[in-house]
């Protein structure tokens, strides 16, 4: 059966290899097209039997286009690029890989954090983290990570997930909150670990980052759609103590930086997972999960009904 890793961004020349590995292995045969145009991903998944792909979106065109497809496995946490609905009437698992990139996505947290504290190394007097408090909202992989790291700079933690038990985060040093209000005011520094879903899309704006106190930062490794930018917009034209940190690009990146500069830092690419080590775990995970699937039906991470 055909396997076809189709990545815009592509993974470190180790983890192609280490996915090579695991597929020849199985018996599989592997194609791997990385900077594709969306050209090349539907002729490439014509005759493919499962897909790998990070961010990429995959929606009814790409899996209309796949008739032999079984499995779409994203290498990775986040499916939102994935249409499930399409590929639930399509009969194809979607799988994700969580876990095996949380901890470099929470690293990049604190090298955004650190470059914010520093004004972006411009020479002028700066500022610790240590004593600080930190609000991490979503508790999952990406989130405990964060508050692993946060506590060797010797911060204070809260976090907000309805998910979790408050008896684990507790377990973990960190108090429990249950209200998105009262992480943004008890915290200088909240950190964005929640997915994108209509639930969450545009639900972080001018109420809540008003709420934050003397010098508060907003981290954004999420997704930008969670951000109702107009909202942050007005916030930080309101309070020039406000400043915000986020692994991609705004749609509005040019009136942020226009208006703002310093006080905003946007990565040109989302750089989160953009790590040696995560792209090898995330990518022998999806290829392992793929050949699984289609050997015997392996679907412990199916996100799709
Ligand atoms: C994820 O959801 O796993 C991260 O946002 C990483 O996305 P990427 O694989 O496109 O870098």
């Amino acid at each position: 059966m055909k396997i076809l890793v189709f990545t815009e961004k592509p993974f470190a020349p180790a983890a192609v290899k280490a996915i090579e590995n695991v597929i020849n292995a199985s018996g599989n045969e592997l194609e791997v097209i990385e900077m594709g145009t969306r050209a090349d991903l539907l002729e490439g998944v014509k005759n493919a039997n499962g897909l790998i792909v990070r961010s990429d979106k995959i929606d009814e065109a790409v899996m209309e286009a796949a008739p032999n497809l079984k499995v779409i496995v994203r290498a990775g946490a986040g499916y939102d690029n994935i249409d499930l609905a399409a590929a639930t009437k399509h009969g194809i698992c979607v799988m994700n890989t969580p876990g095996q990139n949380s901890n470099a996505v929470a690293e990049l947290v604190f090298g955004m954090v650190v470059m914010m504290c520093r004004n972006q190394y411009n020479g002028k007097s700066g500022s610790e983290l240590k004593g600080k408090s930190l609000g991490i909202y979503a508790f999952g992989q990406v989130g405990r990570n964060v508050a692993r790291i946060a506590k060797g700079f010797g911060m204070s933690l809260e976090a907000l997930d309805k998910f979790v038990p408050d008896a684990m985060m507790e377990g973990e040093g960190v108090k429990p909150v249950h209200t998105p209000e009262e992480l943004f005011s008890q915290n200088q520094f909240v950190s964005l670990h929640i997915p994108a879903t209509p639930e969450t899309k545009n639900s972080i704006g001018y109420d809540l980052v008003m709420k934050m106190p003397e010098g508060g930062v907003l981290i954004n490794t999420a997704r930008k759609e969670v951000i109702d930018e107009a909202g942050l917009i007005k916030a930080l034209e309101e309070r020039p103590d406000l400043r915000y940190v986020s692994d991609i690009k705004p749609d509005s990146a040019e009136e942020f930086e226009k208006k703002f500069a310093a006080r905003v830092f946007f990565t040109p690419k989302k750089m989160g997972a953009q790590t040696a080590e995560a792209n090898f775990n995330a990518g022998v995970a999806a290829a392992e999960q793929t050949v699984a699937y289609l050997k015997d039906g392996w679907n412990k991470y199916q996100v799709n009904k």
